[in-house]
């Protein structure tokens, strides 16, 4: 028998794994860039690379696609910003990818929000943090993180595209 949804009265209700799922799959996973993000493609490009971040939307977005989902492309300046993002997710998003940039490894606010949201979220950075100045070797986020993927340039954006889709997918089975 299919599961059903009886909304007009306040029976418990049977809801099929496969439907929260695919409710879930049509919300967009958020992808948030922080600082300074909004230079790329002329911002040391021999750290960086020479991606722009509007090639890194249309990655991702044509990334998701293949895997049947939808993505909310953002960058900001302001951590404030960051973090009304990420609340925002908390409500409307089936998870969060995000470059917090120099925000990475001064932010306990993103962090908080971020272990607030309850989502599934990747942290992605361009360069490998890790073979780089050692203020940088310390992510205040990842410990709201799922993972993390970095030192693979835009590549990394789609690979965290890939694993956020299988997570999604396989959660709830
Ligand atoms: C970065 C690495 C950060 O250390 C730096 O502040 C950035 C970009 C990256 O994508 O490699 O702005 O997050």
């Amino acid at each position: 028998m299919w599961p059903h949804i009886d909304s007009g009265s306040d029976r418990c209700v049977l809801v099929d794994q496969t439907v929260l799922q695919l409710v879930d799959m049509a919300k967009p996973i958020f992808v948030l860039n922080g600082p300074n993000l909004n230079l790329l493609g002329t911002r040391e490009p021999d750290v960086y690379g020479t991606a722009t971040l509007d090639d890194l939307r249309n990655l991702t977005e044509a990334r998701a696609q293949t895997h049947g989902l939808a993505v909310d492309f953002r960058q900001s300046n302001v951590e404030g910003e960051l973090v009304d993002w990420i609340q925002e997710a908390r409500e409307v998003a089936c998870g969060v990818i995000i470059n917090a940039a120099g925000y990475t490894h001064t932010s306990v606010a993103l962090l908080d929000a971020l272990q607030a949201a309850e989502l599934p979220v990747v942290e992605v950075h361009l360069s490998n943090i890790f073979r780089r100045e050692s203020f940088r070797q310390h992510s205040y986020i990842s410990l709201g993180a799922d993972g993390v993927i970095c030192g693979f340039g835009a590549k990394g954006y789609g690979l965290a595209i890939d694993v956020l889709a299988d997570i999604i997918k396989s959660r709830d089975t």
